[in-house]
């Protein structure tokens, strides 16, 4: 049965996935080069900048705060007002279901001299905020929210916010980057400790003072730092390749090249976790744009065995886990993934969306509270699934219906648009049978 709503997609069972893949740009780092600009001293272009959803939520929050946007053909050009030029919003800040976007635009209001409302869709609306409330508030930042979740209201800022020095209690680069965005606005330098590296994008980006003490790792920041208007290019992003990089793996007679996409290592543990399975993916071409590693990938059909993946190397997958657990169906033994509970804060709860979509098609999955365990290689029949709105499950479901015995239809499909909104077209433009 073909599900006729608009937003249920069905795929089909493939063989032999072919070609070379453009994907979209990375949208972790596309929000940075966007908020960046808006307080940087200046006039910035940023090439290639994602239609997807999250990355426009950015550019229009800023709208709200006064800033200048303006497009000429690919590139985008933002007339940034320093660190305290943002104009006070007349109605609240519409993050939409970005959690970057409002977790790091917290950080630069707590610091303004105005009060702001930050609002987002139920599913961000249903997300941990008291991670970013406890430090802004030790920062001396006036925060509330509803029972620590969004609607927040920030600021305004009486005077210089307090430097502090924060340990991580999860490991979070959006935390982390909220509270390094604060301390643009404190009195000295701002310090944030991790115990496990999150992704690094916004000290790269920023060009901050790392180093590392005790085996940890400390991000400084100096109150009232000048950030300098730049032309970006933002690289393709490595969590939109993840799935074609799995589709690859466990559809025979495979090949896929995906070209200059973001290998920043703080963000490719899959590639550990999938050549520790046996996967051959090969890398060319490595070299520097913007401040952040790029090179091109290749991807041959691989026989998987199974992995233990354990608490170190989460926050480098954290979005690549949904995949990976196509990926363990496909894979000879039981894959065991743990030390992954953030995993039940994201757009909607991504361990229970997977035993759930995974189980509706027939697989048996082991859930824990901090992550799951699948024994393969398993066959999945075709069924109806739910993307939970989800970008990352709908993502996921889809390439897991490529070896199913019989078509999946997943429902909330058109969640894709958050990240990836052709990513339904790249899939049946690599098959070798289109339509
Ligand atoms: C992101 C950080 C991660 C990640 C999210 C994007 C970022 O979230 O899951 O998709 O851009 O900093 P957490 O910081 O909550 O782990």
């Amino acid at each position: 049965m073909v599900d006729n709503n608009k937003n249920t997609r069905s795929v089909r069972p493939a063989d032999g996935l072919r070609g070379t893949i453009h994907l979209p740009a990375d949208k972790s780092i596309a929000q940075r080069t966007a908020l960046f600009a808006g307080i940087a001293e200046g006039t910035s272009r940023i090439e290639g900048y994602p239609s997807s959803a999250d990355p426009q939520s950015a550019l229009s929050c800023l709208r709200q705060l006064g800033i200048q946007i303006e497009t000429d053909e690919d590139v985008l050009i933002i007339h940034g007002k320093g660190i305290r030029g943002f104009s006070p919003p007349s109605e609240p800040i519409d993050c939409g279901n970005s959690g970057t976007t409002l977790r790091l635009l917290s950080g630069l209001l707590a610091g303004q001299n105005f009060r702001s409302t930050l609002i987002g869709d139920e599913s961000l609306s249903s997300r941990p905020m008291g991670r970013i409330l406890d430090p802004l508030r030790q920062m001396n930042a006036r925060v509330d929210s509803v029972e620590g979740h969004a609607p927040l209201t920030v600021g305004p800022a009486s005077g210089p916010l307090s430097a502090i020095e924060y340990t991580l209690p999860v490991a979070s680069a959006q935390v982390k980057s909220c509270v390094l965005l604060a301390g643009l606005y404190a009195d000295s330098v701002t310090t944030v400790i991790e115990t496990l590296p999150s992704r690094d994008h916004t000290e790269r980006m920023l060009g901050l003072d790392t180093g590392i003490q005790h085996g940890k790792r400390l991000v400084h920041i100096r109150g009232g730092m000048k950030v300098e208007p730049r032309n970006w290019t933002i690289p393709s992003d490595f969590s939109a390749a993840s799935f074609f990089i799995v589709a690859a793996c466990i559809t025979p007679g495979s090949v896929l090249k995906m070209p200059n996409v973001g290998l920043n290592p703080t963000r490719t543990g899959l590639l550990e976790v999938l050549r520790a399975m046996g996967a051959r993916i090969e890398i060319e071409n490595q070299r520097e744009i913007s401040s952040e590693p790029v090179g091109d990938i290749t991807v041959y059909a691989s026989q998987l065995a199974s992995v233990t993946v354990t608490k170190d190397i989460i926050p480098s997958l954290i979005d690549e886990i949904p995949i990976l657990c196509v990926a363990a169906i496909q894979a000879t033994g039981r894959t065991e993934i743990r030390g992954a509970g953030e995993l039940r804060h994201k757009e909607t709860d991504r361990i229970d969306a997977m035993v759930k979509g995974l189980g509706a098609l027939g697989a048996k999955v082991e859930e824990f509270e901090d992550g799951l365990a699948i024994e393969g290689p398993q066959q999945l029949h075709g069924g109806h699934v739910s993307a939970f709105d989800d970008h990352r499950i709908a993502m996921s479901m889809a390439i897991s219906a490529l070896s199913a015995s019989d078509p999946v239809h997943i429902s909330g499909a058109d969640s894709v648009a958050v990240s990836f909104p052709e990513f339904f077209r790249t899939l049946d433009s690599i098959r070798p049978d289109p339509n």
